[in-house]
């Protein structure tokens, strides 16, 4: 053999990227090993299994979609046929593995989480169905998701609440968020609970609903203090997890912000030159009586529980980013990509202006 060739082969040996070292080798805290292989991105395989309830919603599409990108199988538990074939080429052949489940079906969710070493549950509702009220969904089906994940010998367990989760909430949602953390550590002790404020993004319920319906923003007079965060930072943190032991603790994940919705108003209509809504703050009974008749049609309109949260100010609770190694980002360095497309084709690729920032709370002595 020549000694060119030689060369070469010991030039591809050194940049074969496949090969494997002894911190591919990870103890998972079941005691399993499993073996990580391949550079990260398309084709790699980090070894683990993740079940990802609630995939085909806001956050869900962004976790998989970072999993995925690691290397890791992804089982994705789906209702709607329609609704998971976006998350399907996420990843390479074989790694995203749609499987149907009901959430009163114990046998379908001790399916879905047979293999997975972490189990996510991002399954959540900011409004009751005829099927489904929050209690259903958030407390006795979380609890039931987490109950089988424990019997099923599965080590790690993240469930998704909210950061305004509280059994003294006037809201609906946030009782039942909070009755349902409960029921989880009940039945799965080491559970990590993440409470995220209210997330934005290109299919959030926050930029493009205060584009479009303004109105129903300016209740309270648009004085109620909100935390956004951004629907990528919170996916990272989750995806990070799955290389982390099990925190099993509560980490709050709020906005690096505190804003008022009078702020994200004008940081709306400023990015997207649309003009100031004129319409007049609806009194919050007037806002209710329309809430609870629009609940006629079948489609999600404004919900009473709507209404009762735009009144309530985001948890004052310190965030826990820190320990989870992300950095949140400020919702104007990611807006416009979200409302460009409230622009009008003159004003489509104009300059981005942002209104002044409100003084921060603490100088005019506002506080929660
Ligand atoms: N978005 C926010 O601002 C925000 C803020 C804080 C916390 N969170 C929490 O974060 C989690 C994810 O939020 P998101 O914005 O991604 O929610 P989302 O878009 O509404 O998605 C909710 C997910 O839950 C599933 N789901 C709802 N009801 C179900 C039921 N009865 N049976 C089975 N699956 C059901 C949905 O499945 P289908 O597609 O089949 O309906 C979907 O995959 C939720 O727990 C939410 O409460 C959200």
């Amino acid at each position: 053999m020549s000694a060119s060739s030689n060369l070469l082969r010991l030039q591809r040996a050194i940049n074969y990227q496949g090969k494997r070292a002894y911190h591919d080798l990870v103890t998972l805290p079941s005691k399993k090993p499993i073996i990580s292989q391949g550079p990260p991105g398309y084709s790699a395989v980090t070894g683990h299994v993740v079940t990802v309830f609630g995939c085909t919603g806001f956050l869900g599409r962004y976790l998989v979609s970072k999993l995925a990108r690691q290397g890791t199988q992804v089982i994705i538990p789906y209702r709607d046929e329609d609704e998971k074939r976006h998350l399907k080429p996420m990843g390479d052949l074989g790694q995203i593995v749609p499987m149907e489940w009901d959430i009163r079906n114990e046998n379908q969710i001790a399916e879905c989480v047979r293999h997975s070493d972490i189990v996510f549950n991002l399954v959540g509702r900011d409004y009751a169905t005829k099927s489904f009220d929050f209690t259903s969904v958030q407390v006795d089906g979380a609890e039931r998701i987490a109950r089988v994940t424990a019997q099923s010998g599965v080590p790690r367990f993240v469930h998704v609440s909210h950061l305004n989760a509280s059994a003294t909430s006037l809201s609906k949602l946030y009782q039942t968020k909070a009755e349902g953390e409960e029921r989880v550590k009940a039945v799965f002790k080491e559970a990590t609970i993440i409470r995220p404020g209210p997330l934005y993004g290109y299919e959030d319920k926050l930029l493009n609903n205060i584009a479009i319906w303004p109105i129903w923003w300016k209740l309270n007079d648009a004085k109620t203090m909100t935390r956004p965060v951004h629907v990528m930072d919170v996916a990272q943190v989750l995806a990070n997890l799955v290389h982390s032991p099990q925190q099993g603790r509560t980490i709050a994940l709020p906005g690096p912000s505190t804003l008022t919705y009078e702020y994200l108003l004008d940081l709306v209509s400023s990015l997207t030159y649309q003009p100031p809504s004129r319409a007049p703050a609806v009194p919050k009974a007037v806002a209710l009586a329309v809430a609870k008749a629009a609940q006629a049609v079948w489609w999600p309109l404004l919900s009473p529980d709507e209404v009762i949260r735009r009144y309530i100010n985001d948890a004052d609770t310190p965030g826990d980013w820190d320990v989870v190694g992300v950095t949140p980002s400020e919702i104007e360095q990611h807006a416009i990509q979200y409302v460009r497309r409230y622009r009008s084709a003159e004003n489509f690729s104009r300059p981005n202006i942002f209104p002044p920032r409100p003084i921060a709370e603490e100088e005019v002595g506002l506080g929660f």
